[in-house]
Order: C-alpha cells, then structure tokens, then sequence
C-alpha cells in the first residue's frame, strides 16, 4: 500500500471547522470527516465535542461505534496516519458496572441495555428489581448516598438542595404501580418490514412494571414556591448525575401541567418494589413520570429545573421524536414533531414464542398491554386465524382510577384452533384503552426513522402438529 501521509497532533488540532475540515484521529488514523459530520447519528453537535482530538475516548463512552460497520464508515475518511503512533488506550468508563442477571437479554453491553425475558414479563403485574429492563445511556454513576443533594431552581422557583434524608421525612411518601416502557420497544418490528431503522434492536422486551416509592413532584415543586399555572414556566427538566467526558449529562423534561397536576402522580422515587432503587435504575433518587414514555424517568436525578423551556438535552430535542413514513434522515427537521411524551396503546404476545410448535386442539397465548397518558386497558382481543376471528383475552389488572391507569395489563386467552389443522398459524393480539385507542394492524404505516411508538397489532407464527 502506498505510504500514508503523517500529520502531527498539533496540526490535527487546528481542524474543528467547517472552514479549516473537521479532522479526528482514532488509534493512530487520522480522517477528515467535514463531509460525514450532519449525518452523524448521535447529532453534528456531539461530534463536534471530539473535532481536532482522538474520538477514542468518546468511543469507549459510546460503544456502539465499536463495531466493524462504524469502522468501515469512518475509514472512508482516512487521510493519513498520526505521527508518533496512537495515544495510551483509554480507561474503560464502565470498569465499575452493576452486577446483572445472566437472564437479562443484553441488546448492548457498554452502555447496559437489555430487555426482561419474554416469558418472565407475562409471569407478574410488578417485574422483580433484577429482572427490570435496564436502558443506560452512559455508564452507570457512583452516587453516596450521605453526600447525595438535589438541587431545584430556575424559573418561578426559589433554589432548593434536599438530601436523601430531608425528601424522607419533609415530604409525604407515596407509592404508585407504574409501568415505564422505552419509546423503542419493538422496534426491531419495523426492521422486519425490510425498512431498516436506526437504534437499539429491541423486541417487544424493553418495558416493565414496579411499585414506585417515594416523594410527590408537585410538593417538592410547592415547597420551593412554584406556583400552580405560573405562566412564565412551562416544562419541568430533569438533569442526570450520568455523564460523558464532556461532562454531557443525560437530560429530559416534561411539561409542567403533568409535573404539578395532583393526579399526574409524577413521583421522585428512592424505593423500587419496597427495596432502595438499584443501581441501574438511578440509586439514590429517578424520577417516575407515570403514563409518559420511559426516557421522560431521568435515573440519578441531580437537578429539576423549572424553566420556560424543553430541556436542551439531545434526547429531548434530537432524538425520541416520531416522523412520517416519508421522513428519513437526509429530509429529517427535529423541530418539526414534539418530543414523546405520552405513548400509544401496544400490546404483545408473551407466549407462545414466535416459532412455537402447538400440539393441541387449543392454544394459551399470554401477553401484556399498556397504554400512555393513564388511559387503562379495557379490552384485548386475540385471534388464531392472523385476525379473521376474534376471542376476548381475560384480563388481570391492578385496581387504577380512569385516567390514572399508570400500570399495565397482563392478559390471558384460551382459544381453540380448527379441527383437524396443522400447518402454520399467526397468533395476533391488539388492545384497546379506555379512550376506545386501538392499534394500527402494520407495522409498515408507523414506520419511522428512529424506530419508537412501534405498536401494530403483535404477529407470532407458530405450527401446529
Ligand atoms: N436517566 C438517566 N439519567 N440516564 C439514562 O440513560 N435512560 C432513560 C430513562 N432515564 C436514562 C434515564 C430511558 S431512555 C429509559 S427507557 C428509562 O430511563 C429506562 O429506565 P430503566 O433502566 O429503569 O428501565
């Protein structure tokens, strides 16, 4: 091969422009990517953070680069060859991960994300701690509890830190069953209508439910003077004690009518099924927005800010939105569609499992069934026939008021299949709220370009013996 051209780190350095080329270096490769930065999946401005330097330790933050189809990408982009060699190997960020179950289904292991057994979710109304699906975004923060503060201010609010101790025992406890579901859940749906999205490769295992704990929103809010209908603020922000190099911490918001309506249930909570919140779920103190999509629950709460604004974070503005079919990343405006809040009504077939063999005359076919905004499941139908006929599914719910139906449903059926049968079958679930909110019977119509607010009718195929 010819010889690469070598470029000394200083010179790299004077590259962090659209005028002088954005240059990287990554090992000891050094790449103009001024042409690759505005697709950059993880956003223009997150790339930039690295312009000029090593991405190596942006890399080892954010490892879905580490495989050879990112490489592949950024190789197109080589122009030569670091002077000196690569710098030290970088620190492993995640060196003081939470132990897990060998159970989980990893769907990423650097940051931790994976999904609760398929046969497990079905088992019972609250998921054990252990078996919660875990979606981190970072590595997981090492938070004491004694020196733990959360800190509120911003807008309409006067600046408040609480320790631990001080949210235990100033404010009322509360506890409510809230199911959190990640805006991604079966969205591996869409890949398989041979549109591929970008994202984790969640099937339908990414959502689970747990008795939260702890102390209301709205009275934390009223005890640092925010006033109901202040007009001068409009969404509550959270920012989380997880951060990257950058000192980027994972951030969201919600709006205020929600944070400080006394039946929004919105809850900073420090026990999660009675026991103290496990790591992975944002120990010492999450926020549980109840009925609103799982990425709106900040783990590790560091910081509530009252503000006019959505939170500036990436993944309020850039991400967790939801297009059209014809919306794709060359023609994508973030600005144009809301940040998800609330979710549509989904449901999912637990069991049997796709590619079951029934050796019967009948068949059970479990799942569960959610739906956002408090809206609580009144009906699941099921069908034997891919959804010619219909059976009502029995339901087993949790008592909720209309409305404040923060938990989901699971559900059960029964059903028999046509005499003398065999060959293959599509069990087919879909579910309704108490709204009459139905799901959409494709996939393919919902298709988006981040793969989130997948819930078309829920499709197993299984043969019959
Ligand atoms: N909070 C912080 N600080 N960091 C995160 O990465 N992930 C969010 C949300 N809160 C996240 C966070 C997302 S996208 C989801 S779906 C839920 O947490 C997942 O909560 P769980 O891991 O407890 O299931």
């Amino acid at each position: 091969p010819a010889k690469l051209k070598e470029f000394d780190k200083d010179e790299v350095a004077k590259h962090r422009s659209k005028e002088t080329g954005i240059w990287v270096t990554y090992k000891d490769g050094v790449y103009d990517v001024t042409k690759f930065v505005e697709q950059h999946p993880g956003g223009a401005q997150r790339l930039m953070l690295a312009a000029g330097g090593a991405i190596d330790p942006f890399w080892a933050m954010y490892q879905q680069h580490n495989n050879e189809q990112v490489k592949g990408i950024l190789e197109e982009y080589r122009i030569g060859r670091l002077k000196g060699g690569a710098a030290a190997p970088v620190a492993d960020p995640y060196a003081n991960e939470p132990q897990r179950l060998p159970a989980l289904i990893v769907r990423s292991q650097k940051p931790m994300n994976s999904e609760t057994p398929m046969e497990l979710l079905a088992a019972s109304i609250v998921t054990p701690n252990e078996l919660f699906y875990v979606r981190n975004h970072l590595p997981v923060p090492q938070v004491d509890p004694a020196a733990y503060r959360l800190r509120i201010e911003g807008e309409g609010v006067r600046s408040l830190e609480l320790s631990l101790e001080e949210l235990k025992t100033k404010f009322k406890r509360h506890t409510i069953t809230a199911t959190l579901q990640c805006t991604g859940n079966r969205r591996n749906e869409f890949n398989r209508t041979g549109r591929v999205v970008k994202g984790l490769e969640w099937e339908g295992g990414s959502i689970s439910t747990a008795v939260f704990t702890g102390v209301r929103l709205r009275d934390v809010l009223l005890a640092a003077g925010l006033e109901d209908d202040d007009p001068e603020v409009q969404h509550i922000q959270f920012e989380g004690l997880d951060a990257d190099m950058a000192g980027a911490t994972y951030g969201a918001s919600i709006e205020v009518d929600k944070a400080m309506s006394p039946h929004g249930d919105v809850l900073l909570a420090y026990e999660m099924n009675s026991a103290p919140l496990p790591a992975d779920h944002g120990f010492p103190l999450r926020a549980v927005v109840p009925g609103v999509a799982g990425c709106r629950s900040v783990k590790w709460l560091g910081k509530i800010v009252a503000s006019s604004e959505e939170s500036h974070s990436f993944w309020q503005r850039r991400d967790y939105k939801a297009f059209g079919p014809n919306t794709d990343w060359d023609n994508v405006d973030w600005d144009a569609a809301p940040a998800i809040q609330a979710m549509p009504v989904t449901s999912q077939i637990c069991e049997p499992a796709v590619g079951a063999v029934v050796e019967d005359d009948e068949v059970t076919i479990k799942g569960y069934a959610w739906s956002g905004g408090g809206q609580g499941i009144i009906r699941v139908d099921v069908s034997a026939d891919g959804g010619k006929t219909w059976h009502n599914a029995e339901l087993q719910k949790v008592p909720q008021k209309r409305g404040r139906g923060w938990a989901w449903a699971l559900w059960q059926a029964t059903i028999p299949l046509p005499k003398g049968f065999t060959g293959q079958l599509e069990l087919v679930c879909k579910a309704t709220d108490e709204n009459y909110n139905t799901q959409p019977e494709n996939a393919a119509p919902i298709w988006n370009l981040r793969g989130v607010n997948c819930n078309s009718w829920h499709r197993v195929p299984v043969t019959v013996q």
